[in-house]
């Protein structure tokens, strides 16, 4: 026996034991995320028989699958800022998007991952789309993005994506790595670069040299229940599972590059919102809300392949990835007499299968997508109801450039002028004009249909949700927290008891 040899003293045996358990804290320790643009549910691993993604299946088959994930805001900029510090939108102050005129920023006061894991010696990179700022907030060691490349080079090009991830990981090889993967694929282009075709499916098809295009026939697409039946809206689909072969091929070639680091890495695959169709993006219905997760850890691969419908919200990856990586989670100093923690859970403990479901409810809180957009709501989902507050009610819900020009959409306008069906399951005055509050049953209306928030038998589930969603919007710090009825006063007289005071505007 090693340890009776007279010759190990116990100084030896204590140095001895120092320095192996040094090297296994030493021992790198990683973080990829791979986002989709707009990626929804058309994937084979989550029961679309038609369209293929054998990539993601196959990741799928070395990852725990989320049913029931959801960001907490329904946009592009506001999504990633809320993914990267943990914070929704109305804390971390990323309220719309952030590229051109619409100009969002988080504050300066707010802490990122990237931010964070880089103080800890831990190396940072992101390839693709960014659409978040200012710098400060969110630095990263290495950084290939819109910012210094065209969007499509690094967010569509798969040859590309690849070989800037080979280059990261080859400057990264003496350390921990957090990588973001950030792909533009599956977003529309129509509105920017008709030629392409409505997803950009056109773009590159010649030029890519790792991309096998896969066509669709408009006829064979699954056409999602909220999405009109129309022709029209079948060959949107069938040009967006176009461009998702795409985003599938990538993925693969991602992981490949990943091969050799997979032993001590966590990957996480998700989208940052709905996809891009009436009552998808910019929408907190559940076709607008609820993204894909895949979460694939080395140190549980009793985990792989298997699925939970526990809820999560992706404002619970940041605290996930400082657990994985042993670091605190940051306190926010947003307001300078008080500090702020994040309001998410690790997952980890989900994926190890410790405990089961952990949350009761998530919340989701959005504000514009476009800086003309302006609708803010807040909501708050458990296992069986959704309390979704419309604080703008009396305004119509917007419609971004980007869907307006789609082929679903521009058709469905079409029907409109000539007073045509929309063959769609709500009407357009429906879909714009929502009440204040909206309460839906999901087990027994999963559209979303049927509003139950005035008929007076739910008056009890409606007060329990109101109630927490208020606890939560007080603990995160919303700003609108009084609206739409009254105003919060928070400061001078104010400032050790804030107030809601209200605007009598019930004339
Ligand atoms: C990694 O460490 C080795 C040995 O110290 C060194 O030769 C190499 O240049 C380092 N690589 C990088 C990318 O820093
Ligand atoms: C994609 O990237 C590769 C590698 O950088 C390049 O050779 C190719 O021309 C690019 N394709 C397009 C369509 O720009």
């Amino acid at each position: 026996m090693l340890f009776c040899k007279p010759i190990f003293s116990n100084f030896f045996l204590i140095n001895f034991l120092a320095l192996f358990v040094e090297r296994i804290e030493n021992k790198p320790n990683n973080v990829v995320i791979i986002l989709a643009d707009d990626g929804g549910f058309e994937i084979g691993a989550y029961g679309n028989k038609i369209i293929k993604t054998p990539n993601l299946d196959n990741l799928a088959k070395r990852s725990k699958l989320f049913t029931s994930a959801f960001t907490s805001v329904s946009s592009c900029s506001p999504s990633r800022a809320s993914l990267l510090t943990g914070l929704p939108q109305h804390t971390n102050g990323m309220y719309g998007l952030h590229q051109g005129v619409h100009n969002f920023n988080s504050l300066n006061s707010i802490e990122s991952i990237s931010k964070v894991v880089k103080q800890h010696g831990i190396r940072t990179g992101i390839i693709g789309k960014k659409h978040v700022g200012p710098e400060l907030v969110y630095p990263f060691d290495f950084s290939e993005t819109e910012e210094n490349n065209p969007i499509n080079q690094v967010g569509r090009n798969i040859t590309n994506i690849k070989l800037l991830v080979r280059k990261f990981l080859k400057e990264s090889a003496n350390s921990s790595f957090f990588l973001l993967v950030s792909f533009h694929d599956p977003h529309r282009c129509g509105h920017i670069t008709p030629q392409f075709g409505p997803f950009c499916e056109k773009w590159g098809i010649d030029g890519i040299p790792d991309w096998n295009p896969i066509k669709y026939d408009p006829r064979d697409v699954i056409l999602p229940d909220f999405v009109p039946n129309t022709q029209s809206a079948r060959e949107d689909v069938a040009a967006q599972y176009q461009t998702i072969s795409r985003l599938d091929q990538g993925v693969g070639l991602v992981m490949k590059e990943l091969e050799h680091y997979l032993e001590d890495t966590l990957v996480f695959y998700t989208s940052d919102n709905g996809i891009p169709f009436p009552r998808g993006r910019t929408n907190l219905y559940e076709s607008g809300s609820k993204v894909p997760l895949l979460v694939s850890s080395p140190k549980s691969t009793e985990s792989w392949g298997t699925k939970t419908n526990d809820l999560v919200s992706l404002l619970d990856i940041a605290p996930t990835i400082y657990e994985w990586f042993r670091i605190p989670s940051p306190v926010i100093h947003r307001n300078p007499h008080k500090k702020l923690s994040l309001p998410g859970q690790s997952i980890l403990p989900i994926i190890d299968d410790v405990i089961g479901q952990t949350r009761d409810y998530v919340y989701l809180s959005h504000n514009l997508h476009e800086v003309t957009m302006n609708y803010p709501m807040r909501a708050i989902r458990s296992n069986h109801y959704k309390l979704i507050h419309n604080l703008a009610s009396n305004s119509p819900f917007g419609v971004d450039q980007d869907l307006y020009v789609s082929p679903t959409w521009m058709d469905m306008m079409k029907r409109i002028r000539k007073k045509e069906n929309l063959n769609w399951f709500i009407t357009l005055k429906q879909y714009y004009y929502r009440s204040e509050f909206e309460l839906y049953d999901l087990i027994v209306d999963p559209l979303e249909k049927n509003n139950l928030a005035s008929k007076p038998v739910y008056d009890e589930i409606l007060y329990n949700l109101k109630e927490q969603l208020l606890k939560w919007q007080s603990k995160t710090e919303d700003p609108w927290i009084c609206s739409p009825h009254a105003v919060l006063e928070d400061k001078g007289s104010y400032k050790y008891s804030p107030q809601c005071l209200p605007l009598h505007d019930d004339l």
